[in-house]
């Protein structure tokens, strides 16, 4: 069966979906976007973001091209077309595509904002990731000054994923000034002792979702949380570190460059954590 995805307000076999060479998300990287995973056929933290997407377009004087309550019946149909049981669901506001190559932004009247969401399906709630942890590397962090904004420029991070693969790492941490700042596509943490320790939001790093519902579970559950800035001396010598992220969950963190965090093995707050999410999310999903 063809995946059926969604472009431009129609409903097409992934064969047959079209955008224009002059779309400016093609062109410029003009464009933001979100991923939402799915659990049992259902959206986790549907509202989270859309909230989050309506920001990014805020923040960059782009026009929403539907109401947030389309954007959730157009997440809808796509899974019950797909047939989707675990996986997630990628969508991409771009400016649109206007007559011709231009710096400046189109008048939003005349050129409206281009929309498109395909579904992928991932296992989630089980992975080797989870059991098994990852191994990280640290890079320097090269990307543009406002990561807060969830924007398809992903060159870099990219980037930073072809140099972990050629390390025989899996994913990169990005360090500026001193500091982690997250992963290419993760927000990072690491544990001393009962604490969570994980880089304060500001413009240098995405807010996760994923992570806002951890700091939430993590909070109830009594776990300490420090929002602070860490070094990657500091994760070397921590009793655990893990990343967040929408289509990861939690994965534990059992490498940092080359050097074995605690015991080489899934931490105990990493897992613990994993198994809140996972079960509280399926509770709430929509
Ligand atoms: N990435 N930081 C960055 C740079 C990210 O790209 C992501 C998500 C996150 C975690 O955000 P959330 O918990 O809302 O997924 C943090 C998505 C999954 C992606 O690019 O595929």
């Amino acid at each position: 069966m063809s995946r059926i995805v969604y472009v431009n307000g129609e409903y097409v076999p992934e064969q047959e979906a079209k955008v224009s060479v002059f779309d400016r998300g093609f062109l410029m990287a003009d464009a933001v976007y979100e991923v939402t995973s799915v659990l049992d056929g259902k959206l986790v933290d549907f509202d989270g973001h859309a909230k989050r997407l309506q920001r990014s377009m805020d923040a960059l004087d782009m026009a929403s091209p539907v109401t947030m309550d389309e954007l959730l019946a157009i997440h809808r149909e796509l899974i019950t077309r797909n047939d989707l049981e675990e996986g997630g669901v990628y969508l991409q506001v771009t400016r649109g595509a206007p007559p011709d190559r231009d710096f400046a932004f189109p008048d939003p009247e005349q050129v409206p904002s281009g929309l498109v969401l395909f579904t992928f399906a991932k296992k989630l709630a089980q992975s080797a990731a989870a059991e098994k942890g990852i191994k990280v590397i640290s890079i320097e962090d090269q990307r543009w000054g406002r990561r807060d904004i969830k924007t398809v420029q992903l060159l870099y991070p990219s980037m930073g994923k072809m140099m972990a693969k050629a390390a025989g790492a899996d994913d990169a941490w990005m360090v500026e000034d001193g500091a982690v700042t997250e992963g290419t596509s993760n927000n990072a943490y690491i544990v001393k002792g009962n604490t969570i320790i994980t880089r304060a939001l500001s413009n240098d790093i995405l807010a996760g979702i994923t992570r806002a519902a951890l700091l939430r579970f993590a909070n109830e559950a009594q776990m300490k949380v420090e929002e602070r800035n860490f070094t990657i001396d500091e994760a070397k010598s921590a009793d655990e570190a893990f990343i967040s992220s929408a289509t990861t969950f939690v994965h534990p963190v059992v490498e940092v460059d080359g050097v074995q965090i605690g015991t080489g093995k899934p931490g105990s707050v990493a897992q613990r954590l994993r198994e809140i999410y996972i079960e509280e999310s399926r509770k709430a999903a929509v």
